[in-house]
């Protein structure tokens, strides 16, 4: 029997380099999935450009435009309704997601986070690294649950913080990282 693919949606705020990282894995054959949506909370967002460029559906939904978080997750549960996703990625989707949106999406969301959790949870955690001197860095790709970067880890990579890293050297090395964990994790979730 042929397996049919699994329906993948991206939820995205900015550049959206782990969102390209992921189209081009499907698109070379490495993760077995459709890209169904790629939705962003920023009109801006670069990574919109990067889906319209591989054909994949875009949604739009601005913070603005709800008064308060319940509002703004039942909206987005009614668009990722629409297209039923098997699996919902964060991919710099800066929002936090509401316990019943979590709930109702129980063990399809994942999310990339640039630290060893359960260490520095939360932004800034380049800066916040170097500042409490720790000698190794890393990426977590995490389950979602509705306590901020704190589900199930998935997979983690770790790196050492050399001498000279500032917070913009180690976001680099960790993007390299990221571009490379996430598109492999999400194979081995849905392949
Ligand atoms: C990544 O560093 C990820 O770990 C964090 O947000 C950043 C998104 O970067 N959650 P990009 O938009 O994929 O380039």
């Amino acid at each position: 029997m042929i397996k049919s693919k699994s329906r993948i949606a991206i939820l995205i705020s900015g550049n959206g380099s782990n969102l390209q990282a992921i189209i081009d894995a499907v698109n070379q054959g490495q993760i077995h999935a459709e890209i169904v949506l790629v939705l962003s909370n920023k009109a801006t967002a670069y990574g919109l450009e990067r889906a319209q460029r591989a054909n994949i559906a875009t949604e739009i939904l601005l913070n603005a435009e709800y008064t308060s978080q319940n509002e703004y997750d039942a909206a987005l549960k009614q668009i990722l309704d629409h297209y039923q996703p098997d699996l919902i990625v964060l991919a710099g989707f800066m929002r936090i997601l509401s316990p019943s949106f979590v709930n109702a999406f129980k063990g399809k969301i994942i999310n990339i986070h640039p630290s060893l959790l359960p260490k520095y949870r939360g932004l800034n955690t380049h800066q916040r690294v170097l500042d409490a001197g720790d000698k190794i860095h890393g990426v977590t790709v995490h389950y979602v649950t509705d306590d901020l970067d704190s589900g199930p880890i998935i997979e983690q990579v770790s790196l050492e913080i050399l001498a000279n890293d500032t917070a913009e050297s180690l976001e680099e090395r960790i993007h390299k990282i990221e571009h490379k964990l996430y598109p492999k994790v999400i194979a081995n979730l849905v392949n």
